[in-house]
């Protein structure tokens, strides 16, 4: 992973630091390839900002020292993750390797991910922060790449039902301390734009057990659905 802009991973050379030293990320390739025996692939953003885009460059570097495949999330370390993907680049790294070459940044719907294989002709795509909360957007993209039609949103009754597997699967996952504080952030993310979801995320963040926060999703659950059936 070069793309990592977080400062205390750039600061010691790191992440996304790495655009700025391509000699060492050659190396750093070049001597994972030779130590294991599955593919290699390397994500990595344009540049460090945009008097710096090395990502055509660098995604050459990655296939002579035999990287399998490149991620390009289309944004400099100074975007950070905002203002807009430049997915003319990807486009250009495409044209640039013949290993696999993945589009990343600002895949929100299925018909992003269209445009960006159309427009870039990359060979697939990854998505990031449109998934948060939206964990389905992935099946309803491969639905609407192999269809050409699109799947609907789920119901609230089975956004629940999701969101009960997703924290029995945290908890497995992280333990109950810290599968609790992680659930916090995905449940903020799940309940955007659902009625009362600020009110309902400022009680959650205070709870500190399973059985508490199952039983607040349970009666904001039913209560939702009230308001569903009235409407
Ligand atoms: C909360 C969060 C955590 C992320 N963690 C990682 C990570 O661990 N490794 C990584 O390569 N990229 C990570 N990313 C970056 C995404 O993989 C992706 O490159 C970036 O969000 C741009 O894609 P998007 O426009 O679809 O969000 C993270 C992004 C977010 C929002």
């Amino acid at each position: 992973n070069m793309g990592c802009p977080v400062p205390k991973v750039v600061k010691s050379g790191e992440g996304a630091a790495l655009l700025k030293n391509l000699p060492l990320a050659a190396e750093i390739i070049r001597k994972v390839v030779a130590s294991v025996t599955i593919p290699v692939t390397v994500k990595f953003r344009l540049g460090w900002d945009s008097n710096q885009i090395v990502a055509p460059e660098l995604a050459r570097i990655a296939e002579e020292q035999g990287a399998s495949g490149v991620t390009l999330h289309a944004r400099t370390r100074e975007q950070y993750y905002q203002g807009k993907a430049q997915w003319d680049y990807v486009a250009e790294v495409k044209r640039k390797v013949s290993i696999t070459v993945i589009g990343n940044g600002d895949v929100d719907s299925p018909e992003a991910a269209e445009a960006m294989m159309k427009e870039t002709g990359c060979d697939g795509i990854m998505i990031g922060q449109a998934a948060l909360g939206r964990p389905w957007l992935f099946g309803q993209v491969a639905h609407y790449l192999e269809n050409g039609t699109k799947l609907p949103d789920p119901s609230i009754r089975q956004k629940f039902e999701l969101i009960e597997k997703h924290l029995q699967l945290q908890l497995q996952y992280s333990g109950e301390h810290r599968g609790l504080l992680e659930m916090r952030k995905h449940l903020s993310w799940y309940l955007k734009g659902m009625p009362g979801a600020a009110k309902l995320r400022d009680k959650i963040n205070t709870l500190t057990t399973v059985e508490s926060l199952e039983k607040v999703l349970r009666e904001y659950e039913s209560s939702v659905f009230e308001i569903e059936e009235q409407l």
